[in-house]
């Protein structure tokens, strides 16, 4: 385990380019493995979460390579076309890796074993394997539907229609991605928005999905089954969840101004951005552009003083992974900031209410946390810091605790900076380029 402390930064400034979105390069790399030709991707993600995907494709029969320029390069072998491999699958710390392949896997007729680290072995995949079920596909779990598991994909599958029970792009992914070895017409009826890269990408790759809206306002989502993908290029945007980081680093150290090059600007994912500026906080969206079928802009962000605000169950979708890191904002913020509706925090790589909750009480801050509703009372400049967070194999509560401790007093301690790897391998390199003092070991005083 390696252990980093993050001390008070004189002000930030710089510009920095984020790594690739890890939901666009996960479906970036499935769709290309189920296309007939090649797909070339521009801008994958290399952290540990996609790069296992990628062996998990290779694994199934797809060729995956990357060039010396970091263009990743995959030839496909169709839909229904993927082999057995003949070894456990391991996702490592990935829901969304997992999940989204079991979604593909439903719909062969061949077994695989699933598994993954301690974290996503603890995780729920249920979820996913009660709806794989109706399309006739056979997924032992561990008890309480966890991994490692075994999944027989269906040699007949059935569409199926689904309603999500839980506001969940793996889930609604997983449904569609099943869909695509179906004959017929599969639909997931999703009644709250979440990230919508399965369903563009799908289109991008030739699939024929339309969306109507129910009279309940639910979006339908359907999917005309075994159609022929064709392999595509990719551009992968900066992801906006690791953009997230330094955002709000710069926000609460003094004096900063940095700029994000090529941030993803996917109205589903932004949603800590209208928070943020609803807090105070000064953002400002430069150079707006699309890019292979996804809005991008760069962001300049300065520092400034924010306010606590309630941010309603209904945003927690699009904001759902950047909820530690807005709770930092929070903690520096005049007044509280009140976050309902976020029971799913609970079963992400850790139980993110928890783990926050714990992180900033060691750091001196006030926490309320509620089965589904966290309140973090701000304390309206620099906090006291000082704790030791456990990051619990969660990369983001290790990237939100390293970011505290920019504008705390006495510095903060991650006691495993390990997972940062799974989706920011860069995050501690570009953190101090811009002007934060994260290292190993103790701080100068
Ligand atoms: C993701 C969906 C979200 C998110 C995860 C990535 C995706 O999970 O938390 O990091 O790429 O579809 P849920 O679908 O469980 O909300």
């Amino acid at each position: 385990m390696t252990s980093l402390y993050s001390a008070a930064a004189g002000p930030l400034a710089g510009t920095i380019l984020l790594p690739g979105d890890k939901s666009i390069s996960h479906r970036a790399l499935l769709l290309g493995a189920l296309a007939v030709g090649e797909t070339v991707i521009e801008g994958l993600l290399e952290g540990e979460d996609v790069l296992n995907t990628a062996v998990a494709i290779r694994k199934l029969g797809a060729s995956v390579a990357r060039d010396d320029d970091g263009i990743w390069r995959v030839h496909g072998v169709g839909i229904g076309g993927l082999r057995e491999p003949d070894s456990v699958l391991d996702f490592g710390n990935s829901g969304t890796g997992a999940r989204l392949l079991l979604g593909v896997l439903a719909g062969h007729p061949i077994t695989v074993f699933i598994t993954g680290d301690k974290s996503l072995c603890s995780r729920p995949m249920n979820r996913v394997a009660d709806p794989l079920a109706e399309f006739g596909a056979r997924i032992m779990t561990r008890r309480g539907g966890r991994l490692p598991l075994a999944i027989a994909g269906a040699t007949d599958p059935v569409p199926v229609t689904y309603r999500l029970p839980v506001a969940s792009a793996q889930v609604k992914s997983a449904v569609l991605l099943a869909g695509l070895s179906t004959p017929g017409h599969t639909t997931v009826i999703e009644p709250e928005p979440t990230r919508d890269h399965t369903e563009l990408m799908l289109q991008h790759f030739g699939a024929d999905i339309d969306i109507t809206h129910g009279s309940d306002g639910a979006a339908h989502i359907r999917l005309v089954g075994q159609p022929e993908l064709s392999g595509q290029p990719v551009t992968v945007p900066g992801d906006p969840s690791s953009a997230a980081f330094p955002a709000v680093a710069a926000i609460i150290t003094p004096g900063s101004e940095i700029t994000l090059t090529g941030v993803g600007m996917n109205p589903r994912r932004t949603g800590v951005f209208e928070t943020l500026a609803e807090m105070g906080a000064d953002i400002t969206r430069l150079s707006e552009r699309v890019e292979a079928g996804e809005p991008v802009a760069d962001l300049r962000v300065r520092a400034g003083g924010l306010r606590g605000v309630v941010v309603p169950a209904e945003r927690a979708p699009r904001m759902i992974d950047e909820y530690p890191v807005l709770a930092v904002a929070a903690a520096v913020a005049e007044g509280e900031t009140v976050m309902q509706g976020v029971g799913e925090l609970r079963v992400k790589e850790s139980d993110r209410l928890s783990a926050v909750a714990k992180g900033l009480t060691s750091c001196g801050i006030r926490v309320e946390e509620g089965e589904d509703s966290l309140v973090v009372h701000g304390c309206n400049g620099p906090a006291p810091g000082g704790g030791l967070v456990e990051t619990a194999l969660d990369h983001r509560i290790a990237m939100s605790f390293l970011v505290f401790g920019a504008a705390c007093e006495q510095q903060v301690t991650v006691d495993d900076a390990g997972p940062i790897e799974t989706s920011f391998p860069d995050f501690v390199d570009l953190m101090n380029g811009l002007g934060a003092r994260i290292a190993q070991g103790k701080a100068a005083v």
